[in-house]
């Protein structure tokens, strides 16, 4: 079973975004790309290090750049977006233009916020809980124009994921 279309998966910071679009790719046997990963690699700088050294804009520019170079390859059957990536008007044209499917993890803010204090990834734009949950409650509208909707809840987001994609998409047999 492969879905017809790419699949991006967006959501905010701690939602689970690269996690849970390893297990899909893995499960659907389809290549996985995790947009902020393939930044680092290109840049040879995380995200978190390209914002504080070289300011926001200049990540962002960079992030719909290599955002356009994954979908102009064609090869990735999954996409894990940054937190911010969907927020750009430009990105979600860019990602309408390449037909893929939209989903937003939807994570509570508290969900969220616990794992960014817990972890140790460094993230310029969460550092404080009021800083983080002013952008949560400011991106929410955006990522609700994402097509798929998926509470996030344990181990039943993958499950009900798969499910609404199967409901919502075309697939090849194979
Ligand atoms: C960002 C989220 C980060 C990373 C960068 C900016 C954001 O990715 O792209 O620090 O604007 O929300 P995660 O969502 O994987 O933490």
């Amino acid at each position: 079973m492969k879905p017809n279309r790419p699949i991006v998966i967006t959501g905010f910071m701690g939602c689970g975004k690269s996690k849970i679009a390893r297990e899909l790719a893995r499960r659907l046997n389809v290549l996985l790309v995790d947009l902020d990963e393939k930044i680092t690699h290109r840049e040879t700088r995380s995200p978190a290090r390209l914002i504080v050294e070289d300011g926001e804009p200049a990540f962002r520019a960079i992030e719909s750049a290599t955002l356009r170079n994954v979908l102009e390859t064609k090869t990735a059957g999954v996409i894990a977006l940054g937190g911010g990536a969907w927020i750009e008007e430009t990105n979600r044209k860019l990602i309408d233009q390449y037909g893929c499917i939209t989903v937003w993890l939807d994570a509570p803010f508290e969900v969220c916020w616990a794992r960014i204090k817990a972890s140790a990834e460094e993230r310029p734009l969460g550092k404080t809980r009021s800083q983080a949950r002013q952008l949560y409650d400011r991106r929410r509208p955006v990522y609700k124009l994402a097509e798929i909707r998926i509470e996030v809840q344990g181990r039943k987001t993958i499950d009900d994921l798969i499910t609404q994609l199967i409901l919502t998409t075309d697939y090849t047999d194979e």
